[in-house]
């Protein structure tokens, strides 16, 4: 045989080889949630941002990012609790997403980051939150926002982290921590 012929083969095989070997590697990033872009804030038109709560409004010039995904839910899924209204008149100004309803202060409700409410396929499902030592059981019923965000569509908020599970005062006062603290708290949440 040739010597050309056998070391062309052999390249050949090789290279045959190197790409059964690619499409078994597991592709590592496919469960990395990576920010989709940004938008530059712009400050609101007058008495167009709600302060209540933990709510702030868009800051002009301030770069903002956004995520259609959020990481992974495990059985025990990191996250931020922070505070929200979703009464009549509170910060969000609208019903929830799930229901078009109000809720009060002491209902036991949430609004979930984008990607963990899942285009609505987590609407009126509960979910258990680990924090401060204690655990809650709370229904979700709205999307804490966070693909897009600073604009009349979002109450000139800026977008949610991606990571953001917001809370009532009734959940926050069921995880025993008092209310001068109800700003920001490292939490564990997962489906109920
Ligand atoms: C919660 O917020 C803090 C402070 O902003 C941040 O450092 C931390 O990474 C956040 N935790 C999660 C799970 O996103």
């Amino acid at each position: 045989m040739n010597i050309h012929f056998a070391s062309s083969i052999f390249l050949l095989i090789c290279f045959q080889f190197l790409i059964i070997i690619n499409l078994f590697i597991p592709k590592v990033d496919t469960c990395a949630c990576h920010s989709s872009g940004s938008i530059i804030g712009k400050a609101p038109p007058p008495g167009t941002c709600n302060l209540e709560d933990s709510s702030a409004c868009c800051v002009d010039g301030q770069v903002y990012d956004l995520y259609d995904c959020s990481p992974p839910v495990k059985r025990r899924t990191k996250a931020n609790l922070t505070l929200q209204s979703f009464d009549y008149g509170g910060d969000k100004g609208r019903p929830a997403e799930c229901d078009q309803k109000y809720y009060e202060d002491g209902d036991l409700v949430v609004a979930l980051s984008t990607g963990w409410f899942d285009r609505e396929r987590r609407c009126l499902k509960f979910i258990n939150i680990r924090g401060n030592g204690r655990r809650v059981r709370a229904k979700v019923v709205d999307e804490c926002v966070s693909s897009g965000g600073c604009d009349d569509a979002h109450d000139y908020e800026p977008p949610c982290g991606n990571t953001i599970v917001r809370a009532s005062k009734a959940v926050w006062s069921a995880l025993g921590v008092p209310d001068t603290q109800w700003n920001r708290l490292d939490i564990h949440w997962s489906d109920a």
